[in-house]
């Protein structure tokens, strides 16, 4: 199975994400994990990312593609992936799209989380105070749901159109909305 996660900041794709790689064996693509680690080696091309995620704006699409695909081709993927926060705008699904289509695979299903704005930015607010992530402080935060607004939740039409689009509500209780994706997933597998 290849799942994509879209979801707003603070959403819950990559605590779902987690439960899920227990239930499904496949492993767990989260490209702004995959982009934090290219910040902490400390070279000209992570400063430069860093000049990204630092500000909540997006990495550029081929950047971020490259990193997903060098990933696609290790052996744990063969039989799935779950993409958290990729793709995030309408080149990166078209990308992602031609590079599956070339390896003669396609994605199973989109994953819309939802959550209203007051509540993303309560829980990144209290995550700051446990992680400390750079972008986690009121103002990136606003930039990062701005960015989703624009440039990512335009995907969900996207998928849609493509008859893969499955929306969870991501309001409940974590363990919920676990329940809610697993049904999801056994619906289109
Ligand atoms: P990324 O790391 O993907 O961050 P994000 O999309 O802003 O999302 P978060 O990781 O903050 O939230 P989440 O949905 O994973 O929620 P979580 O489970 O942690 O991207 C960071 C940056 O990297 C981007 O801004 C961009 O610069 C760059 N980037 C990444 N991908 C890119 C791409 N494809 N193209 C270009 N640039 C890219 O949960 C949040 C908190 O809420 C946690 O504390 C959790 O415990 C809590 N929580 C979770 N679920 C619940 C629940 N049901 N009830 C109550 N609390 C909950
Ligand atoms: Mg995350």
């Amino acid at each position: 199975m290849r799942l994509v996660f879209i979801g707003p900041p603070g959403a819950g794709k990559g605590t779902q994400c987690k439960r899920l790689v227990e239930f499904l064996k496949i492993p767990h693509l989260s490209t702004g994990e995959m982009l934090r680690a290219v910040k902490r080696q400390e070279t000209a091309l992570s400063r430069w990312v860093a000049s990204y995620i630092d500000a909540g704006k997006l990495a550029p699409d081929h950047l971020v593609m490259r990193i997903v695909a060098q990933r696609l081709q290790s052996d744990d993927c063969t039989n799935g992936a779950l993409f958290d926060g990729f793709p995030r705008t309408l080149i990166q699904a078209q990308l992602l799209d031609d590079y599956l289509a070339d390896q003669g695979i396609k994605l199973d299903m989109a994953l819309e989380l939802k959550v209203v704005e007051e509540e993303l930015i309560q829980r990144l607010l209290r995550r700051a105070q446990i992680d400390g992530r750079a972008d986690d402080n009121y103002e990136t935060i606003r930039e990062r749901l701005h960015v989703f607004n624009t440039q990512t939740a335009p995907l969900t039409e996207y998928y849609s159109s493509q008859g893969k689009l499955e929306q969870v509500d991501g309001m409940q209780a974590e363990e919920i909305v676990f329940e809610a994706i697993k049904q999801c997933v056994e619906k289109r597998s």
